[in-house]
């Protein structure tokens, strides 16, 4: 344990912080990041860890960037705050709202702003009530998510995924939820009565067949969409099965059920397109957009609409006079100004085309962890990935799901030991550098991450 987070020498048990034990908090302090250069995080005793995972998956272009300092300081001297709402904005927002839409994976797009990808979920469920309220399609309020997703943390995207416990632990209300499996290959393939295992496509298949009886119980005329994340990054970076969206998305068309893709983590090159929605063939009628979008310098998210979805929201607008929708912070300009210039740097600086190209130095160096006693396996996509641990010898399958493993617990204790910061989920270490990460920064990333393994199987020998 680092000497500055033992129990005598914290004296500030003030703060509560979410994802952490809160009982831990009392006594030892949290890690305090203090400065960040690159790929590279400090902590307040001038420590340096490499990001592997650009903190909460979001500081796309790293912690440094002069260019989107500069953006933040002009708007700031500019006009530092106006909420855009009441039939009022900012230039910078305007222009942000037209080049988001000229980028993004629908046709004449319309773009709403909120300021984090949770609530970026949660208006866009109200909107579609709004919208299907008042074109004759009230009764379609349910939505389908995956078990194990991950949209947001309040109340109603609480509800979305996440898993059953959870959900208990807070008394979240469930009602107009439909779940179905979250994919999950090859993992959980079934034997076949042959003995042989399935194919993918069978998978796939099974899903889709799946999902077409979910929508029949809930009642199809009681379904307004589905969410889901391209890459299921809280399951644990789980790629979706070879076309798994195509499957979906032809039974979801079947019964006139919209698809919205969450690519609050995707969206932003992270797996080597633009957006996952082009990565993995989805067709989606809405997209919700976050973190990358302003390389999380400044909070701000979107809501990425396709114009039917909003013809029916004009609809709602020519009953009420309005859209009684806001947020003071909704569309900062602070944020919109730093927002503007990343998608700027996207193009001037080619980041897609440096995510691609260093790609497959990224999943070689994933695999090449394989052979460490305490890795089951790896899982790659884009510049994402999760290493599987399992204790030699262990048989069954690694804990998954968003509650901490024992082994995942101790491999991101020993990791922060060793200079790299990772997400742990279940027993599996979830991975999403900057995307501005260089070779020579995998290959230090993965010698961290290979003496923190070496550290735990030690322990683990010890007994
Ligand atoms: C897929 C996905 N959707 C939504 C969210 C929520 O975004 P935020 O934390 O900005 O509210 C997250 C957060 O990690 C996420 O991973």
């Amino acid at each position: 344990m680092l000497e500055h987070r033992t129990a005598s020498n914290y004296q500030n048990d003030t703060l509560v912080l979410g994802f952490s034990d809160l009982n831990r908090l009392r006594s030892e302090r949290p890690l305090v990041l203090a400065g960040g250069r690159g790929v590279y995080v400090t902590d307040e005793r001038g420590r340096d860890y490499i990001e592997a995972v650009s903190s909460f998956y979001c500081v796309a272009l790293g912690y440094s960037d002069e260019e989107l300092i500069e953006a933040a300081t002009r708007q700031m001297r500019a006009l530092p705050m106006y909420p855009s709402g009441a039939h009022r904005t900012v230039p910078v927002v305007l222009e942000l709202a037209d080049k988001l839409a000229a980028i993004a994976p629908i046709a004449n797009a319309r773009i709403a702003f909120a300021t984090t990808g949770s609530e970026a979920n949660d208006s866009l469920l109200k909107f579609m009530w709004y919208g299907n309220g008042h074109t004759g399609r009230k009764a379609r309020r349910k939505i389908i998510s995956r078990r194990g997703s991950y949209h947001g943390g309040t109340a109603l995207t609480t509800g979305l995924g996440g898993s059953a416990a959870l959900q208990e632990s807070f008394g979240i209300p469930t009602v107009d939820h439909v779940y179905v499996s979250q994919p999950d290959w090859p993992a959980a393939a079934r034997a076949g009565e042959s003995g042989a295992g399935e194919t993918e496509a069978a998978y796939t298949a099974r899903l889709a067949a799946e999902l077409r009886s979910a929508i029949e119980n809930a009642g199809p005329e009681t379904i307004g969409a589905m969410i889901a994340e391209p890459l299921s990054v809280s399951a644990g970076m789980l790629p979706p099965p070879d076309g798994y969206f195509p499957a979906i998305q032809a039974v979801l068309d079947e019964f006139g059920i919209q698809l919205f893709a969450d690519e609050v983590v995707t969206g932003f090159g992270r797996t080597g397109n633009m957006w996952g929605s082009q990565t993995f063939g989805i067709r989606p009628d809405c997209v919700t957009s976050a973190k990358g979008l302003s390389s999380a310098y400044q909070p701000i998210s979107a809501l990425i609409m396709s114009p039917d979805f909003h013809d029916r929201m004009l609809e709602g607008s020519k009953v009420d006079g309005w859209l009684a929708h806001a947020g003071t912070y909704h569309a900062h300009p602070v944020a919109a100004a730093v927002a503007l210039k990343t998608i700027e740097i996207f193009e001037k600086r080619d980041i897609i085309g440096h995510v691609r190209r260093i790609m497959p130095t990224w999943h070689a160096a994933l695999d090449a962890l394989t052979d460490h006693p305490l890795v089951a396996g790896v899982r790659k996509c884009g510049l994402a990935g999760a290493v599987v641990l399992r204790k030699p010898g262990a048989t069954g399958p690694a804990e998954s799901g968003m509650k901490l493993g024992g082994l995942g617990r101790a491999a991101y204790e020993a990791a922060i030991e060793r200079g790299v910061l990772v997400r742990p989920i279940g027993d599996s270490l979830v991975m999403a550098p900057p995307l501005i990460i260089r070779e020579a920064e995998i290959t230090e990333l993965a010698h961290r991450l290979r003496r923190a393994l070496d550290d735990v199987l030690d322990a683990e020998t010890r007994g």
